[in-house]
């Protein structure tokens, strides 16, 4: 296939950046806002969880986006988004999740945001519960291990079309929905050990997860006419270590693993390849006619994070798997590492574009993709800024394959690259792990002032933006 045509990019294309409230917010408990599971988990994904907030979160205070988001929209609309993702913190709107009424002053914050959004004619694209469960859902009930999680969430959901339908188009109903599988207390708020968590409860938390999209996106429809509502997943595409047939099986079962959550969103019931894993691992999902039913409303698109590709193999003795986003898997020896042993591989999301339209034909949204790197601040002309070459030859890269992908016909509706604004990490909960155009001075100890800088590749991004797309660079040096 020869490279794509110069102008790839539809007129549409929706250029933007992408957060979640947990990770830029701060404010834990202002205004009536209740604790969620990220104000317990000091060290991210994978540190201990701590009885009650403990001051070395940096969690709580994160960015400040809570009082500095008018400032910080600024930014993002001098770089010429056309799209911000943000997460409402359900937290905010049900101190307790399941709280009978919601909280007016965390409703009003998110009208404050969309406000100031809507005078930069940005469109916001919200995810509405983006790894930041309230933490009394996971203590009482075990999160979604619970069907009753589905009823809270329905709650949640109804509040915010009614309150938001008329000026948000964009929805997200999960974050990574297919995280649930990897870790539980992230995906789904589950207290139980991963390790002491039955399948068939890891499975059925799933399913409640999936009924409650689907009850998202059917009440959507019927509330907000112009809605577009979107699943999120976690795309990792999976490649053979080796040609032997058992490894390319085992990537096909890995990428089912993962696969799955689009497959129930987009064709509205669950696939063969799962019915039969369920069957063969004695699963059996308690799933009721009204279930199937509200599976059947199906997503108007699928959106996805990229990151990073992974190998998979039948040979136990060639398992050597490497760090990740959230999945990890076996690594590739012919791939560069980031600073945090993510693979970087731009030609993988030219891969799963292809893979996701040719099975789905739905639109896609790449809502999530970005280098996590260690920023040095030094000053040119007397500015501070972060000479970020390295963040924008791995933008650059992945957008020539974003082009190449929209050139062999998918419909790709964005790009928001992940925290566009330097944010907390969610695997690390790290400062120093950055992926912004915009640096804050805010370090690993909780130092700094917070202040804001542009990087290098905040004007590199919006030379991207303004030219739609025809400012990108070939590593040969042609445009
Ligand atoms: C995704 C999450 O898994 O990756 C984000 O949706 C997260 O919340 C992003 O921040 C990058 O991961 P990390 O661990 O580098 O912050």
């Amino acid at each position: 296939m020869t490279g794509p045509t110069s102008q790839p990019f539809p007129e549409t294309f929706l250029w933007g950046g992408a957060t979640a409230a947990n990770q830029i917010e701060g404010a834990h408990d202002a205004d009536g806002k209740g604790l969620s599971i990220q104000d317990v988990l000091p060290q991210g994904i994978v540190g201990p969880r701590t009885a009650h907030p403990t001051p070395d979160n940096l969690k709580l205070e994160a960015i400040d986006f809570y009082h500095r988001y008018a400032a910080d929209i600024a930014l993002l609309a001098e770089m010429g988004f056309k799209v911000f993702r943000l997460s409402i913190a359900w937290s905010r709107i049900f101190p307790n999740g399941d709280d009978e009424k919601p909280n007016e002053a965390g409703l009003a914050f998110y009208d404050r945001v969309l406000d100031e959004l809507e005078r930069h004619g940005i469109e916001p694209l919200v995810t509405i519960s983006h790894y930041e469960t309230p933490l009394a859902l996971a203590e009482k009930y075990n999160g979604w291990a619970s069907r009753k999680l589905i009823g809270f969430y329905e709650r949640y959901v109804r509040v915010l079309f009614d309150r938001y339908g008329h000026r948000v188009r964009y929805w997200l109903t999960f974050n990574e929905i297919n995280s649930l599988l990897h870790f539980p207390i992230i995906g789904g708020a589950i207290l139980t050990p991963k390790e002491e968590l039955s399948r068939q409860d890891q499975f059925q938390a799933v399913h409640h997860v999936l009924v409650a999209s689907a009850l998202a996106t059917r009440i959507a429809h019927e509330q907000i006419p112009d809605a577009r509502v979107g699943c999120m997943v976690l795309a990792i595409p999976v490649y053979p270590l080796t040609p032997a047939p058992s490894d390319v099986l085992a990537a096909l079962d890995a990428d089912h693993t993962n696969l799955l959550f689009g497959d129930v969103h987009v064709r509205g019931a669950y696939p063969g390849y799962a019915m039969r894993y369920m069957r063969e691992n004695g699963i059996e999902l308690d799933i009721t006619d009204e279930d199937r039913e509200i599976l059947t409303n199906t997503v108007d698109f699928v959106s996805f994070s990229y990151y990073m590709s992974v190998c998979e193999t039948a040979d136990p003795d060639q398992r050597h798997t490497g760090d990740g986003n959230i999945i990890g898997g076996v690594r590739n020896p012919t791939l560069r590492d980031t600073e945090w042993g993510w693979q970087i591989d731009p030609v993988g999301l030219r891969i799963v574009l292809n893979q996701f339209w040719d099975r789905w034909q739905k639109p896609l949204f790449i809502v999530e993709n970005g280098l996590g790197a260690k920023d040095e601040l030094v000053h040119v002309d007397g500015r501070p800024t972060v000479d970020d070459d390295y963040r924008i030859a791995y933008l650059n890269d992945h957008l020539l394959q974003v082009a190449e992908a929209i050139a062999d016909g998918v419909d790709v509706l964005g790009y928001t690259p992940w925290g566009c604004i330097d944010l907390v990490s969610a695997s690390t909960a790290q400062m120093s792990k950055r992926y912004g155009f915009v640096y804050v001075d805010r370090d690993d100890d909780g130092t700094g002032t917070l202040a804001r800088y542009r990087k290098k590749s905040f004007h590199w991004y919006a030379d991207v933006i303004r030219s739609n797309g025809a400012s990108l660079r070939r590593g040969d040096g042609r445009p």
